[in-house]
């Protein structure tokens, strides 16, 4: 949603701030700040991107040491220079940046103002800003004391860096179910939103829990929880290097992250399909556990949603028991009525999106098992779920999620054979048969790049000023459809829906006119000629009709335009399918002149409501 950076150190901090900024952007851009302390802490703000916050900067002497910054995602007051963060409580002692919704911030500015204090912006950041301030006055008790009276206030999300104006020397920050690192380095100390931000200065960090605060010194830094009492927090190394959140010389993230697909694919695979078969210890999920397991329900958000569409086709098929897939927004308001011997799987990019984090408390709350596919470590999904399985994509830069999406898929699939394998609902020889084709697929994957990224290229430009697509498929390939769709209109901005192929005749067939696209997906060998006489429907309506299908399968009758993908094992195909849609979806938008990573009214991970 929004993102956060501070640093305390004996680095020049507006430098580093900016970089950390430019690095969050991913999570929001309407707006951005930063609070600079040298003698004085001086605050700039600017509308728009962090380009305009910039050139405010470029000839301002800032040599201060401590700062913090925060780049933003409009929810409580439009994008202004007035609601831009930083927030400074009336009298300058409080300077804070804040990532989430506080969602008593009506009541709080009841009660500043029965303590006389004025507000100048809509935001509910100034109204935490100045609750802290109260409390700091009211009981002269220090920092720790008036944040933490503040977390027992206020309901909502939030990752806070305050600076208070009578400790120069002190950072101060404190989270609630918004995402936070700190950074430890030779220099000094870093917080921030996500890695990427301070994955230049350091690999080591520290993880704070809900409702703990800390202190960020320029040579230590120490941690409290609700009570005040010093808690000691262990130092955890990320793997990730830098370059990860570089473009590396590709035009933008998006196509940089199409193209690692190969790599991280297969780093997921291997993590969990060992010489002798799948090892799903690292999830702490028992083979006793998996053995009880007699309802699943996937839940999620945006792609990851699509990703549950995929696996509820491959585990009911493998494991014969029913599955049930959830849009979270909807999943945590509907009271389900959840089988105790059920497991909720929720997926997720970020670890942050709050539906799916809601979603998740809600079937703990029910006393139903949790398992978390999520890309984030040390994220909040991660961290509540009762068992994780991490997929190894590294960080995704792009707002429109393509390599996660990829190593999400994979982790079904290795979801569904084991269980199964466990569950004798497929025996040894097509359990081997199955981890040998699933170790073919990154390879498959880089056959496609190598020998479709120049042809789809030019096919996109043909597109540039489409109105509407529709994407159509049966079983696998209707739910793969869904992601190619949402990777069209989320980038492009074009129109597109995704259609069961059987479905189009009772209703949306209608809207099919001489020209319009229609990207028919076709692998599924058992409902083959169905999906065909499909797209034979669509043509003779005038569809310009773009057919992905395996080499073994013909459809030059019925397409304008064949893509061919390799053959592979009919579960696996949403792998191989995603690939050219993914293609599509970004040439399109590069057609068109877009801002492919940066997406309008998008942000990588939703943490609000
Ligand atoms: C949206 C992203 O904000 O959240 C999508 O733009 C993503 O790409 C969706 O699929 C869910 O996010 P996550 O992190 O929970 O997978």
């Amino acid at each position: 949603m929004c993102g956060i950076v501070g640093y305390n150190g004996s680095k020049r901090a507006v430098d580093i701030l900016l970089d950390g900024l430019a690095r969050l952007e991913y999570r929001g851009y309407d707006s951005a700040g930063v609070a600079i302390r040298d003698k004085e802490i001086e605050v700039f703000k600017a509308k728009g991107k962090l380009t305009n916050l910039k050139e405010k900067l470029q000839d301002k002497e800032l040599k201060g040491t401590i700062g913090i910054g925060h780049t933003r995602w409009a929810t409580h007051g439009e994008p202004s220079e007035v609601n831009a963060h930083p927030h400074v409580s009336n009298d300058g002692n409080v300077t804070l940046v804040h990532n989430g919704i506080i969602e008593n911030y009506q009541e709080l500015i009841q009660k500043l103002g029965r303590h006389d204090y004025k507000l100048y912006s809509e935001t509910d950041t100034e109204v935490l800003t100045n609750i802290i301030d109260y409390y700091y006055k009211k009981y002269k008790m220090g920092p720790i004391d008036a944040i933490n009276r503040t977390m027992v206030r206020v309901r909502g999300s939030y990752a806070i860096a305050v600076m208070f104006k009578e400790h120069p020397d002190e950072l101060w920050v404190a989270r609630k179910d918004s995402p936070m690192i700190i950074g430890e380095a030779e220099d000094g100390y870093y917080v921030a939103s996500d890695v990427p931000a301070i994955l230049k200065y350091t690999n080591k960090v520290y993880y704070i829990d809900n409702l703990e605060a800390a202190c960020l010194k320029k040579d230590k830094v120490i941690f409290y929880d609700l009570n005040g009492d010093e808690v000691q927090k262990e130092l955890k190394e990320i793997k990730w290097d830098v370059s990860a959140a570089e473009k590396e010389g590709y035009e933008h993230f998006m196509i940089k992250e199409i193209n690692e697909q190969p790599d991280v694919v297969k780093k997921t695979i291997n993590s969990f399909v060992k010489e002798d078969g799948i090892d799903l210890s690292a999830t702490g999920l028992t083979v006793e556990e998996i053995k009880k397991f007699k309802q699943i329900y996937i839940v999620a958000c945006g792609s990851a949603y699509h990703v549950g569409v995929c696996a509820q086709y491959v585990l009911e098929d493998l494991t014969r028991i029913p599955v049930r897939v959830e849009i979270a927004s909807e999943f945590r308001y509907r009271k389900p009525i959840l089988d105790k011997n059920g497991l909720v799987i929720i997926i997720s990019q970020s670890g942050e999106t709050a539906d799916s984090l809601a979603a998740l408390r809600e079937a703990k709350n029910q006393g139903v098992k949790t398992l978390a596919i999520v890309n984030v470590v040390g994220s909040s999904i991660a961290r509540e779920a009762n068992h994780v399985l991490y997929t190894l994509a590294g960080p995704e830069i792009a707002v429109a999620t393509t390599k996660a999406f990829s190593t999400q898929l994979i982790a079904a699939y290795v979801l569904a054979i084991q269980m199964a394998y466990v569950k004798k609902k497929i025996k040894d020889d097509v359990y081997l048969e199955l981890l040998e084709e699933l170790k073919t697929i990154p390879d498959k994957i880089q056959d496609i790049l190598k020998t479709l990224t120049t042809k789809i290229q030019r096919l996109s430009s043909k597109f540039a000023g489409i109105k509407d697509a529709f994407y159509i498929g049966r079983g696998l390939d209707y739910a793969i459809s869904l992601e190619g769709s949402l990777k069209l209109k989320e980038v492009s901005y074009i129109h597109s829906e995704a259609y069961a192929a059987g479905e189009l005749k009772h209703g949306t067939i209608s809207l099919i006119e001489d020209g319009t696209l229609v990207i028919g997906i076709a692998t599924q060998e058992e409902i083959l000629e169905k999906t065909i006489s499909n797209l034979v429907e669509v043509k003779s309506r005038g569809a310009y009709v773009v057919g992905v299908v395996p080499k073994n399968v013909d459809v030059s009758k019925v397409a304008n335009y064949t893509i061919e993908i390799p053959e592979t094992n009919k579960y696996f195909y949403p792998s191989l399918t995603v690939i050219p849609l993914q293609l599509l979806g970004y040439y399109i938008t590069v057609s068109r002149g877009l801002d492919v990573d940066k997406p309008r009214n998008l942000a990588k991970s939703v943490t609000v409501e």
